[in-house]
């Protein structure tokens, strides 16, 4: 396509919405943007996926918490044996190995590699307090976790200095962690103490099941992370992560349990995970960035949300997230975003792609509302900018009518959301989208219709700034330019 024909399109665009040229082309940058937002995976997480554990042990110590005199009978405690093994006998080791949990050797089970470490781990299980591993370590820690540990149970017993941690790892670079596992924050008791449950209860926090904090390339396969006290798993402060094949399960009942938390990280991967609970199967809160989510199951749960964001007027940022296909069923809500009033900062640079939901409350919603709080949150005039999100191919049935639900800021309005191929589908047909004060577009089909998104009732909607930076192509240029004027005004075909 020549230069001389885009400039006739953009020609057309110019004259047939002259009172929104410079929307129109501010479109298509955003667009462009948003297509070609994209996380990068890091290679320094990648040389975890096969850690050499099972050749040349010259250069490994192994630490079998048996050894230590772990009991594993899941009543007797067994901290401080596993607090040993994560001491100093790690440090300035080459690779070094937990064990966290080999239970009795196997013995007729057949040595795969090396019969010293052929012992698996079955129905065993270890009960341990609250614990801090706390780099650095070895260059590279591997810690196999198998069998199940168990937190005690009873809220009245736990130190209330590490009252919101159960099992927490920091400072620790270059870490898998392993195995078949699995970390049980035994949280009934916690649940039924949760204001959420009894409003005679007072609102106190719980621990979190399993932490990894201000650690970098940090990978954990393939573990079971369940009925924690409060949140599952949570990353904070990380850099270069992969969560891959992580099951989490809580009942869908269980207040605040978050699945997977991530605040303060950035390059973050998640994939082929199973969460279901009874919050936010994944939540992305402050200071994230380049975040990743792909092939995830959702449900039961609160769905996937960024936020809550902007509490007690904080600032709240999160830039450049994706997930890329997605399976929700019956969730209270799909894709979320929330953020408080009176919060500052900014969501921006997402993109929710092939998205399927079934009896999910509210498909798609950007909350800018958000009060998790027993009083009323009054609104205020600042609140954290959300722009540039993009809905593409999301497809299901919704349980509330308003499958796309908008209601951002009077003050500070959304802008630049952008729907393609959304379809959501109620059994009664009575399906609409909600909009207060949010600016953006749809292109190819958008059931329901979002013309709210481009009317002008939203006049505060601000227009969405230009960017041009990642737009090379010129015929890209041209083609996003054909796409949008045939759908510009017909959101839904
Ligand atoms: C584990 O917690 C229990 C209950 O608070 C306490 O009695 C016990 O000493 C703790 N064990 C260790 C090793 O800290
Ligand atoms: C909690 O922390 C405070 C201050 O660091 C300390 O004085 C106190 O002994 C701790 N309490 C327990 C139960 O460890
Ligand atoms: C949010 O993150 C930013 C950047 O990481 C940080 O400066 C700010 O203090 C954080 N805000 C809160 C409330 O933690
Ligand atoms: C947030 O700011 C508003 C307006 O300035 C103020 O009324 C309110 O008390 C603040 N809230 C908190 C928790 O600081
Ligand atoms: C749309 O998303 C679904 C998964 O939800 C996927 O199976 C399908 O291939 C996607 N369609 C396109 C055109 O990418
Ligand atoms: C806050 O503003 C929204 C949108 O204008 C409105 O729907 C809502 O009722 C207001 N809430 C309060 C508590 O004033």
């Amino acid at each position: 396509m020549d230069k001389f024909f885009m400039v006739s399109i953009f020609g057309l665009l110019i004259a047939a919405h002259a009172a929104a040229g410079n929307m129109v082309l501010d479109n298509i940058a955003v667009l462009g943007e948003l297509e070609n937002l994209d996380i990068e995976e890091d290679d320094e997480v990648e040389l975890f996926d096969m850690p050499s554990w099972t050749s040349d042990r010259g250069s490994k110590v192994l630490v079998n918490v048996d050894s230590f005199g772990a009991v594993g009978d899941g009543v007797a405690d067994d901290t401080q044996m596993c607090q040993k093994s994560s001491g100093s006998d790690f440090i300035a080791l080459t690779v070094g190995i937990v064990f966290f949990l080999p239970s009795k050797m196997r013995g007729t089970q057949p040595a795969p590699h090396d019969s010293q470490f052929s012992w698996f781990l079955q129905d065993v299980r270890y009960l341990i307090n609250a614990t801090r591993f706390q780099g650095p370590c070895a260059d590279i820690l591997v810690i196999q976790i198998d069998g199940t540990i168990v937190a005690p149970d009873e809220p009245k017993n736990w130190d209330p200095n590490l009252s919101r941690l159960w099992l927490d790892f920091s400072k620790l670079k270059r870490v898998l962690f392993q195995g078949s596992g699995v970390i049980d924050g035994s949280g009934s008791k916690w649940w039924a103490a949760s204001c959420k449950k009894d409003k005679s209860n007072p609102c106190r926090g719980a621990p979190t099941a399993l932490t990894i904090d201000s650690s970098s390339a940090v990978s954990v396969k393939g573990l079971t992370i369940q009925n924690s006290q409060q949140m599952n798993f949570v990353i904070s402060r990380c850099q270069s992560v992969r969560i891959s094949e992580v099951l989490v399960s809580a009942p869908g009942d269980s207040p605040n349990t978050d699945g997977i938390h991530i605040s303060d990280s950035t390059n973050v991967i998640l994939q082929d995970c199973k969460i279901g609970t009874g919050d936010d199967c994944i939540s992305i809160v402050n200071g994230s960035s380049a975040i990743k989510m792909k092939r995830i199951y959702c449900g039961p749960g609160h769905g996937v949300s960024i936020g809550s964001l902007g509490k007690d007027n904080s600032t709240g940022i999160v830039t450049k997230v994706v997930l890329d296909t997605a399976f929700l069923r019956e969730t209270t809500n799909g894709l979320r975003i929330k953020t408080w009033q009176g919060g500052s900062g900014y969501v921006h640079g997402v993109r929710f792609e092939n998205v399927r939901m079934e009896d999910v409350a509210n498909p798609i919603i950007i909350d800018q509302f958000y009060c998790d709080s027993p009083t009323a949150c009054q609104n205020q005039t600042s609140a954290v900018k959300i722009s540039e999100i993009m809905y593409r191919n999301i497809t299901g049935t919704t349980k509330s009518s308003k499958a796309m639900k908008f209601a951002c800021s009077d003050t500070v309005p959304c802008s630049s959301i952008v729907l393609s191929n959304v379809n959501l589908e109620k059994k009664d047909g009575t399906v609409e989208t909600y909009c207060n004060s949010a600016q953006g577009f749809g292109y190819g089909f958008v059931h329901p219709s979002a013309d709210c998104l481009s009317s002008q009732d939203n006049k505060d909607a601000e227009l969405a700034e230009p960017i041009t930076d990642d737009i090379s192509s010129e015929d890209k240029y041209a083609e996003l330019a054909e796409v949008i004027t045939d759908d510009i005004i017909h959101t839904e075909l």
